[in-house]
């Protein structure tokens, strides 16, 4: 038995999962279980289906890495059965993924604390639509609870509102319209407490939509970012306060748009990003000299 096996004892790696992103949690949990596999560490992988909370108690388990995304794994609801359970778990707390996961919530979170995040509507049914006349086109449409680009898109003419809608709608009853930030994309990945480098996102699609995060080669990733020494740290600051508002921990990577004139605008906190080989964290880690095996195990030791 290696130092890391007796460390950890028997480790479960939850993905798949019934989310509507469960095929980027089985590419992510596979990455996770393989990294700890050739660090010595007795992990197995479990699929969270229905029988999630029947596997886990029988397993003997010691601790779990959760590489779930979406619904189900990355909102607070599993977090609740492992606390439950009494299985100390990667990430962040119920509260923290339930808060992180809700777009809306969130954004009146960080409005509360006069953090920046775009000028942003509820529509919740179809008379709502109108409000969006108080925002500026183009405006993000966006379901309030999902992740990875869908159901969203970018309304530029006041006549697509409603398709735009209804297409978000179909993934959410609250459908957040949200001021379109022209500029540049960063992303900051968070690492016990502490912001690593970061990293700058280039698409040539309208936004950083679902080709353009797990299809496209066009993409471009810019590590080193370009921004000057104190910019980065005035984003890393803001990265870091959003995520603590927003009740999360542990690690997680904190999205944001830079306008022309440089101000920085809040999008989203992920308590569970991706982790494959090509994934935002890896890149951030090994920028700070942190290779995929070491990154994972020390998020496997934020599991409290
Ligand atoms: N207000 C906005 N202004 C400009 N682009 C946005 C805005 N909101 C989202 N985007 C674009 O859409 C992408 C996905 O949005 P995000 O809210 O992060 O959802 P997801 O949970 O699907 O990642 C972002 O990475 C960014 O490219
Ligand atoms: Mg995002």
């Amino acid at each position: 038995m290696n130092a890391l096996s007796q460390q950890f004892g028997k480790v479960a790696v939850l993905m798949g999962g019934l989310s509507a992103e469960r095929d980027i949690s089985l590419l992510t949990g596979k990455a996770v279980l393989s990294a700890l596999l050739e660090k010595g560490v007795d992990a197995v992988a479990i699929d969270a289906g229905k029988d999630v909370i029947e596997k886990l108690s029988q397993g003997n388990y010691e601790r779990v890495f959760i590489a779930l995304h979406g619904r189900g794994g990355e909102d607070g609801t599993i977090q609740g059965a492992l606390e439950i359970l009494s299985l100390p778990y990667t990430g962040s707390d119920v509260l923290g993924s339930a808060l992180s996961m809700d777009k809306l919530r969130c954004k009146q979170l960080w409005q509360s604390e006069a953090l920046p995040t775009p000028a942003w509507k509820v529509l919740t049914e179809e008379n709502d639509l109108k409000t969006v006349e108080a925002l500026q086109l183009p405006v993000m449409m966006k379901p309030a609870h999902e992740g990875s680009s869908i159901g969203m898109s970018k309304v530029v003419n006041a006549e697509d509102i409603k398709q735009a809608w209804q297409q978000a709608k179909k993934y959410d009853d609250s459908v957040i319209a949200e001021q379109f930030i022209e500029g540049a994309e960063y992303t900051v990945a968070i690492l016990d407490g502490e912001a690593l480098p970061v990293i700058k996102l280039e698409t040539d699609n309208d936004f950083y939509d679902f080709d353009a995060k797990y299809q496209s080669e066009q993409t471009r990733y810019l590590c080193p970012c370009g921004l000057s020494e104190e910019q980065e740290q005035q984003i890393q600051a803001l990265a870091l306060k959003a995520f603590h508002v927003a009740g999360a921990s542990g690690w997680g990577r904190v999205d944001l748009m830079m306008d022309a004139e440089g101000n920085a605008w809040l999008i989203e906190v992920n308590t569970v990003p991706g982790m494959t080989s090509h994934s935002l964290v890896p890149m951030a880690a090994r920028a700070a000299g942190l290779e995929f095996p070491e990154l994972v195990v020390k998020i496997l030791a934020t599991a409290a």
